[in-house]
């Protein structure tokens, strides 16, 4: 309703709203959607906001889409920011979370899909495809069959078998590749071409960003318009970090906020080519992360496409990159559930980033921190092990424990 135009964010080159856009025609740099920051200011305000019911969709103004009508929802509730307890080991005194497990499909993918399906459905797409770690798939294959659309996905043979369980039950056509995403994707792009599928590979289409950005949005919103001055979020293919940092900066541009937060980017030391390449002052990430290897199957990301917008999200907000081991994840995931949070894999590499980070007093103990739960963990009990030897089987007739 709002929007202007779109943007590439390498080049400048600008493309028209109502088209199917991918990727810059002229460099290849990632599409951002523009807002008309002028009458945007004039028809919606901080109070209009908050006189309406708490959803994801408030905050449709924001969107760009022409009417209510075209929303394709599973009814994404705004999530909640919960405090997290004192008793917790780290000295930071004012830590939050916002649990996006709470959203349809137990991620914060649902977002980012709900916007590109709601948005492509106006535009006439009725065949979809992604290579995916899983959980975008999982999203798609959500609300991509919710619009009537066919659905097509790739996704590493070892994707976690919930989330592919998950993506064939919602009726996706599931293919498992013998290699990473980043094989998939080349695997959607040759085909896409021939059987004549939107691609949504991350990055690659400027839809996506757009739901993720609400995050930004609904924390503004929970924070009094004084969002917290650091957030965590774990990033593989850059997406969700990117939209929160869109969504920031289009507050700062309505003078609803002074200022975007900080942004922490963690990483898996598996895999952490954006840790790399931002730590060692690099603008893009050049070369592909070599034997890629984590838990946190989100973050198997070797080589993200367009590193650079993300790098720079990073530098413009005096942002952290952190890459954390498995075992950390580990007993993060343990931390988080004795707190009473469910927190996959990818999320609770944000405590451990938190944690490695008190050592190195980067962050002082006052400031506000939000840790993004991005899933939850009922997705990934399969990927984790346990020794089942080791849990005592008891005979039908016990009536002892020796
Ligand atoms: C639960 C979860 N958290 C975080 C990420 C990383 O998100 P992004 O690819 O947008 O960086 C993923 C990606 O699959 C994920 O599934
Ligand atoms: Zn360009």
């Amino acid at each position: 309703m709002f929007e202007k135009s779109v943007e590439c964010s390498k080049c400048g080159k600008l493309f028209p709203c109502d088209k199917v856009l991918s990727v810059c025609s002229e460099c290849g740099g990632a599409l951002l959607f523009r807002y008309d920051s002028d009458e945007l200011t004039e028809k919606v305000s901080k109070d209009l906001l908050a006189r309406r019911q708490k959803s994801f969709w408030k905050f449709i103004e924001f969107l760009p889409l022409s009417s209510q009508k075209s929303i394709v929802s599973l009814g994404e509730p705004y999530t909640p920011i919960l405090r997290l307890p004192n008793t917790h080991d780290v000295s930071f005194k004012n830590l939050f979370i916002k649990d996006e497990g709470r959203l349809p499909t137990g991620t914060f993918k649902a977002r980012g899909m709900a916007v590109a399906v709601s948005k492509l459905k106006e535009l006439g797409i009725k065949r979809v495809a992604i290579p995916s770690a899983g959980n975008a798939a999982s999203a798609l294959a959500a609300y991509g069959t919710k619009a009537g659309m066919d659905v097509y996905a790739f996704m590493p043979k070892d994707v976690p078998t919930a989330i592919l369980k998950e993506s064939v039950f919602l009726g996706a056509k599931v293919y498992l590749v013998d290699g990473l995403i980043s094989h998939a994707a080349k695997i959607v792009e040759k085909l896409g071409r021939k059987y004549g599928w939107f691609n949504l590979s991350t990055n690659k289409q400027p839809y996506r960003f757009e739901g993720y950005k609400i995050m930004a949005f609904e924390i503004a919103e929970q924070f009094d318009w004084n969002p917290p001055e650091n957030i965590f979020f774990p990033t593989g293919g850059g997406e969700g970090i990117i939209g929160l940092w869109k969504g920031f900066n289009e507050l700062k541009e309505l003078g609803w906020i002074e200022k975007t937060p900080r942004l922490v980017l963690v990483q898996s030391s598996g895999c952490a080519p954006l840790v790399k390449a931002y730590n060692e002052g690099e603008a893009e990430v050049k070369k592909t992360w070599e034997n890629a290897d984590t838990i946190a199957a989100g973050l198997r990301v070797p080589h993200p496409y367009a590193s650079y917008l993300i790098l720079r999200a990073l530098k413009e907000t005096d942002g952290i990159a952190i890459a954390v081991g498995d075992e950390e994840i580990l007993s993060s995931i343990k931390a988080f559930m004795k707190m009473g949070i469910y927190a996959c894999p990818e999320a609770a590499s944000t405590l451990a980033a938190l944690r490695k980070l008190e050592n190195h007093r980067i962050l002082d103990t006052d400031e506000n921190i939000l840790l993004c739960i991005t899933g939850n963990l009922m997705k990934y009990f399969d990927t984790i092990k346990l020794e089942r030897d080791k849990v005592p089987l008891l005979d039908k007739d016990a009536d002892s424990l020796d």
